[in-house]
């Protein structure tokens, strides 16, 4: 059977629509979550032909009660693998430990400098002449799991938030679909820290 993917999304979704374009990855997306019924990322499925469902903080009492229904969500849809993809929710132990190595996150700074949620923003304000993009494995800490893949951006003379932001994008929009291709072609094994990718088979 092939593996079934969930992406969850925040935001306007450019990271999701990296992973619906990428033709292995595409095509296994079963569905799309968002906690905010606005989010650009639940049109793009919609548009791709896949399931977007709002999960709404608002009808769950607390974070447990939220975290207990996407988890239920997850499990009914038979998910394989969930990727991360600027969602702006901190996950229970439960949902990790569930997806343990099998939850994918891409975060926009090379980690472990810069966690958080605004790390453009952190990295030029420390700053630092280079960042990147990090995709990793999500363990209980955040933005802290095995590293997959990471790449550096170079800061430029006159960046701001948004300009650095955006070419990071650019490097995400590239490295998620591969990291995540990597992950449904069986070729990561994770030794502790460390994430060995094996080499392709050739066909
Ligand atoms: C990306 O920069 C990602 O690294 C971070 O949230 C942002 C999501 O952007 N986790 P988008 O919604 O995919 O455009």
């Amino acid at each position: 059977m092939e593996a079934r993917v969930a992406v969850l999304a925040s935001g306007s979704g450019t990271n999701l629509q990296a992973l619906l374009d990428d033709e292995v990855v595409g095509p296994r997306i079963a569905l799309v979550v968002s906690d905010r019924g606005g989010a650009g990322a639940l049109d793009r499925a919609a548009a791709a032909g896949v399931k977007p469902l709002h999960l709404d903080p608002a009808d769950h009492g607390s974070r447990e009660a939220y975290d207990d229904a996407l988890l239920d969500l997850l499990k009914t849809e038979r998910v394989d693998l969930v990727c991360l993809a600027g969602f702006m929710r901190i996950l229970s132990p439960d949902i990790v430990r569930f997806f343990e190595g099998r939850m994918l996150n891409v975060h926009p700074s090379l980690l472990p400098a810069f966690p958080g949620a605004r790390a453009p923003r952190d990295a030029l304000a420390w700053g630092v002449r280079v960042t990147g993009v990090t995709v990793h494995l999500v363990d209980e800490e955040v933005d802290h799991g095995p590293i997959v893949l990471q790449e550096a951006v170079t800061v430029e003379e006159d960046d701001d938030e948004a300009s650095l932001h955006a070419r990071i994008k650019r490097v995400e929009h590239r490295l998620y679909p591969r990291a995540a291709r990597l992950w449904l072609e069986g070729r990561l094994r994770v030794e502790g820290r460390r994430v060995r990718i094996a080499a392709e088979v050739p066909r």
